[in-house]
């Protein structure tokens, strides 16, 4: 990332120029773009990935004369997308505002605004500057898979499907951009991610976040956030996610996955650096997603465990939920949808003063 070859960027910007499909890194995970404005190379975004034809894309910019040529918005919108993107561009805040025309509807599959971000990653945007045009670009896994943060992850799901993978080393933040919708008649967090609705509230006077536990319809019943009515990021494994305090919480996975070995499944565990010691004499893979006081690095190592599991043959992975805060929002919808919507949680038994025991 700090030496790239614009050779080599060139030759990809090329590819995008003439309607071909480049997996490149971002600063949150890999997209696999294609020019926003070429609707058949578009229409190939969906193909590569088996994705939905009702899940939108994100268009990625890298100046704001491009903003200019995909949003269509004026007045206190254009107010409120000028002092977000001062805040928080470039970086991995995704803003939903009035789309224009000049971005084919198979973009934003028919809606009338778009999701727009501008990246930080310098070979996201070095190769959006180099093609001239804005990049859409979904997360570069196969459709329902785990968000790649790896080149390898890439290589794994797209070699062959893709003309270019550019392998530019990890991503930093691990989880997809925080989707923050300003074009609806209330400010929503539609998906949470590294920014945050209390530092978005630093900027806007109100706005709230959907509660992702629920389905959220508009006023003509269509999902709010297309995106999140379908079971994402989930490896092969099935997931079960367990809330509770410890040591109640460590034990009671312990039974659960004493059950889970009785019946001849493999298992994992996905712990904390501060659990992990519990599950010193578990037979299978336990990983850690990091400290459970830094949800930053939990959101960075969050995907590529969850692929772990997956390459070494993990049946059943148990998970401990992580607290909320920070971008501990973003790892715990990641993980509620990889688990299919389903939280367990262990009663912490206490004795007769209340203390936990
Ligand atoms: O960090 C990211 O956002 C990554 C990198 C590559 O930039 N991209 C990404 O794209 O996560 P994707 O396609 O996996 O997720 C896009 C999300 C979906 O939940 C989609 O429903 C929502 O953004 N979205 C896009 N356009 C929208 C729109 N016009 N209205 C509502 N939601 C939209
Ligand atoms: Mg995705």
């Amino acid at each position: 990332r700090n030496n790239i070859d614009m050779k080599d960027i060139a030759y990809c910007a090329d590819v995008i120029r003439n309607g071909g499909l480049v997996c490149f890194p971002t600063e949150t995970v890999y997209g696999l773009g294609a020019s926003a404005f070429n609707s058949e190379a578009v229409k190939n975004i969906y193909k590569a990935k088996g994705r939905p034809a009702d899940n939108p894309l994100i268009v990625h910019i890298s100046d704001y004369k491009m903003l200019e040529l995909v949003t269509d918005c004026d007045g206190e919108q254009r107010n409120v997308l000028n002092k977000l993107a001062e805040a928080f561009w470039p970086g991995p805040l995704t803003l939903i505002s009035h789309r224009d025309d000049a971005v084919p509807a198979e973009v934003s599959c028919g809606l009338d605004t778009v999701g727009i971000r501008f990246p930080s990653h310098p070979i996201a945007r070095a190769l959006i500057e180099a093609a001239g045009v804005p990049i859409a670009a979904p997360s570069a896994n196969l459709s329902g898979k785990p968000s790649p943060t790896r080149a390898e992850h890439v290589i794994e799901d797209m070699m062959g499907r893709v003309d270019v993978i550019i392998d530019g080393g990890n991503c930093d933040v691990g989880v997809e951009s925080t989707v923050f919708d300003i074009a609806g008649t209330k400010m929503s967090v539609l998906r949470p991610g590294a920014v945050t609705l209390e530092q978005l509230l630093s900027v806007v006077n109100t706005a709230d976040e959907l509660d992702w536990m629920k389905p959220h319809m508009d006023s003509d019943e269509k999902p709010r956030s297309p995106g999140l009515k379908y079971r994402h990021y989930a490896p092969n494994a099935t997931v079960n996610i367990y809330d509770g305090v410890r040591p109640n919480l460590s034990n009671y996975i312990i039974e659960e996955i004493k059950n889970a070995k009785r019946q001849g499944f493999s298992v994992g565990v996905l712990a904390t650096d501060e659990s992990i010691c519990y599950y010193k004499e578990v037979d299978g893979v336990v990983l850690s997603l990091g400290s459970l006081e830094d949800s930053l690095q939990q959101a960075s190592n969050l995907f590529h465990c969850l692929r772990r599991f997956d390459d070494m043959g993990v049946d059943m992975v148990f998970a401990e939920a992580v607290p909320k805060g920070g971008a501990g929002d973003a790892v715990m919808n990641r993980l509620y949808r990889a688990a299919g919507g389903k939280i367990v949680t262990v009663e912490t038994a206490r004795d007769s003063e209340g203390h936990i025991c």
